[in-house]
C-alpha cells in the first residue's frame, strides 16, 4: 500500500524590519510545514501570501499597503484561490484599517498570534470576511510553537525576550509587542541546543529589548543576560553568542563582565544611543544622559578592549535645535562607531512625540540626517580599513559572490569574501585581512584550515 502525499501548497513569506520578523517569519513556515506547506519565491504559485510587517517607521507601514494592491491582482489571477495574511506590527496597530482598505485581506495577525495559524487559515477557509487576532494573549506562544526542523545555516536567530516597557516618546514597540516578557532559561538551553545540532555555530539572541532578559536560573537564582550568555557558551558547537537590541539602562555589571570572560561573546554590540543631547534624550524619555552613554562605551571596552559598536540615531526629533543636534555629531566622533543605522524621525500615531510642540521641519531633518549619515559612513569605512592586515576568526557562512569564493563573517559582524573550498561551510577559519572596503572586507586564508572545536577570542 503507498501513502497517499498531502496535497502540496506553496507559501510565499515577505518579511519586513527587524531580526526579530525574520525569527517570526520562520517560525510560521515551521507551524504551516504539517499542513502541507512549502516555501516559494513566486507569487504567481503561492497559494498562501503572509506579509510580515514592520510599523516602526511611516515608510515601512505604507510600503505594505502598496504591496497589498498587488497581491489583490495576483489573487484575482488565481481565481481568488491565494490566503494573503497581514502579520506583524502593522496587523498589531492597524488590524481595522487594513480590513477597511484590504478587504480582499483573509487573515490579521498580531506578533502574539502565530502559534494560531492552523486554526485561523481553517476559519479563514470557512469564514467570509477577514479574520482577525491580534490579542496579547496570556497565554506563551512559545510553549504552542513547534520545533524548528528546518535545516540551519551557520548563523541562527533565537528570540529569549519580547516586548519593551521603556516607552520612548517616539517608538510604537511598547504598543505593538506589547510589556516586556523573557522566555525561560530552560527554553532558551534546549532551542540553543537544537539549532547546533542542526548546523548553526553561531546564535544571535533577539529581543525589543534583549538586555532586559531576565530568569530564574536552574541554581534557583535570578539570571540577567550575562548569566545566560555563559551558560549557552557551554554549549558543545556554539562557537559564537550574539544578541540584539539593547538598552544603555540595561547594561548591567554582569553583562558588561560577561563580554570580559566569555571569549564566545562576540566583540561587537549594537547599543541605540538615539541622540547626543541631554535635552532631546530627556525629551525621548530614554532615562540616560549623553555622558552616561559614553562611561557605559569606556567600561565595555574596558571588560572587551576590541569591542565594536553598532547604534541608532534618530535626527530630527521634536524640539531638536542645531545645538542639539551638533552634540549628537560630536558624540558619534567621541565614539567612533564601526557601523551604524539612522532615521529622520517619523511621526507615529499614539506615540507622545508625535504631538509634542516643536516638530522639525522636513527639510531641516533632511539636512541633519545627511549629516549625521556622513559622518557614520565615514567612521564604517575607517573601521573596516583599520581590519586590514588583522589576522581575523571568520566564521563561514557559504559561498561568496564568485565561483571558488567564500563568504563569512569576523568576529565584529563585517561580511568577507575569500578565495576557500566549499567544505570550509559552518567553520571558524583564520582569514588574514588584505582590505577593508565601505560595506565589507576582502582577505585570504591564513593557515592551512583545520576543523576547530572552540574559537579562542580574537586577536
Ligand atoms: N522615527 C524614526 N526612527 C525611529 N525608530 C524607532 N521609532 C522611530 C520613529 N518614530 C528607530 C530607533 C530605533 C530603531 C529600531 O528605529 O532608532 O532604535
Ligand atoms: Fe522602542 Fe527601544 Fe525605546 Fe523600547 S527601548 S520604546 S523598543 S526605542
Amino acid at each position: 500500500m503507498t501513502d497517499t502525499p498531502a496535497p502540496r501548497k506553496r507559501l510565499l513569506i515577505r518579511t519586513w524590519g527587524c531580526q526579530m520578523n525574520v525569527y517570526d517569519s520562520a517560525r510560521m513556515a515551521d507551524v504551516l510545514a504539517p499542513l502541507g506547506y512549502a516555501p516559494t519565491e513566486q507569487v504567481e504559485e503561492a497559494d498562501m501570501v503572509i506579509l510580515n510587517t514592520c510599523h516602526i517607521r511611516e515608510k515601512a507601514t505604507e510600503k505594505v499597503f502598496s504591496d497589498l494592491g498587488r497581491l489583490r491582482e495576483a489573487k484575482q489571477a488565481r481565481g481568488g484561490e491565494m490566503v494573503i495574511a497581514v502579520a506583524g506590527c502593522v496587523a498589531q496597530a492597524e488590524g481595522a484599517e487594513i480590513t477597511a482598505r484590504a478587504p480582499w485581506v483573509d487573515l490579521v495577525l498580531g506578533p502574539q498570534s502565530y502559534h494560531r495559524l492552523p486554526e485561523m487559515v481553517a476559519r479563514a477557509a470557512r469564514a467570509a470576511g477577514t479574520v482577525i487576532e491580534t490579542e496579547f494573549p496570556t497565554e506563551d506562544k512559545f510553549d504552542h510553537l513547534p520545533e524548528t526542523t528546518a535545516p540551519q545555516g551557520a548563523t541562527a536567530f533565537l528570540t529569549i525576550q519580547e516586548g519593551c516597557d521603556k516607552f520612548c516618546s517616539f517608538c510604537v514597540v511598547p504598543y505593538t509587542r506589547g510589556s516586556e516578557y523573557s522566555r525561560p532559561v530552560a527554553a532558551i538551553v534546549a532551542e540553543a541546543e537544537r539549532l547546533v545540532a542542526l548546523g548553526a555555530r553561531e546564535i544571535t539572541l533577539l529581543g525589543q529589548n534583549v538586555n532586559a532578559w531576565h530568569g530564574e536560573g536552574p541554581d534557583g537564582g535570578a539570571w540577567t543576560l550575562g548569566r545566560l550568555a555563559r551558560r549557552l557558551a557551554e554549549i558543545e558547537g556554539l562557537l559564537r553568542i550574539r544578541y540584539t537590541t539593547s538598552h544603555p539602562r540595561d547594561m548591567d555589571d554582569d553583562l558588561i563582565a560577561a563580554h570580559g570572560d566569555t571569549p564566545a561573546l562576540m566583540p561587537f554590540l549594537h547599543l541605540p544611543v538615539q541622540s547626543g543631547s541631554d535635552r532631546v534624550l530627556r525629551m525621548m524619555n530614554r532615562g540616560h544622559t549623553a555622558a552616561d552613554y559614553l562611561r557605559l562605551v569606556e567600561r565595555l571596552r574596558a571588560a572587551r578592549p576590541d569591542l565594536a559598536l553598532s547604534t541608532d540615531i534618530i535626527a530630527g526629533h521634536p524640539g531638536e535645535t542645531d545645538a542639539d543636534h551638533a552634540a549628537t555629531l560630536a558624540l558619534i566622533r567621541e565614539v567612533g562607531f564601526a557601523q551604524a543605522f539612522s532615521f529622520k524621525y517619523s511621526a507615529r500615531p499614539g506615540t507622545p512625540a508625535s504631538t509634542m510642540a516643536g516638530q522639525v521641519e522636513e527639510a531641516v531633518k533632511d539636512a541633519r540626517l545627511a549629516e549625521v549619515q556622513a559622518l557614520l559612513r565615514d567612521q564604517q569605512t575607517a573601521f573596516n580599513r583599520s581590519r586590514a592586515g588583522l589576522v581575523a576568526e571568520v566564521l563561514v557562512t557559504g559561498p561568496g559572490r564568485h565561483p571558488g569564493q567564500m563568504a563569512g563573517r569576523t568576529p565584529w559582524l563585517n561580511p568577507v569574501h575569500f578565495e576557500g573550498p566549499a567544505e570550509l561551510a559552518g567553520q571558524v577559519v583564520p582569514v588574514r585581512i588584505l582590505a577593508g572596503h565601505p560595506n565589507s572586507l576582502t582577505g585570504t586564508l591564513a593557515a592551512p584550515h583545520r576543523a576547530q572545536p572552540r574559537e579562542r577570542p580574537a586577536a
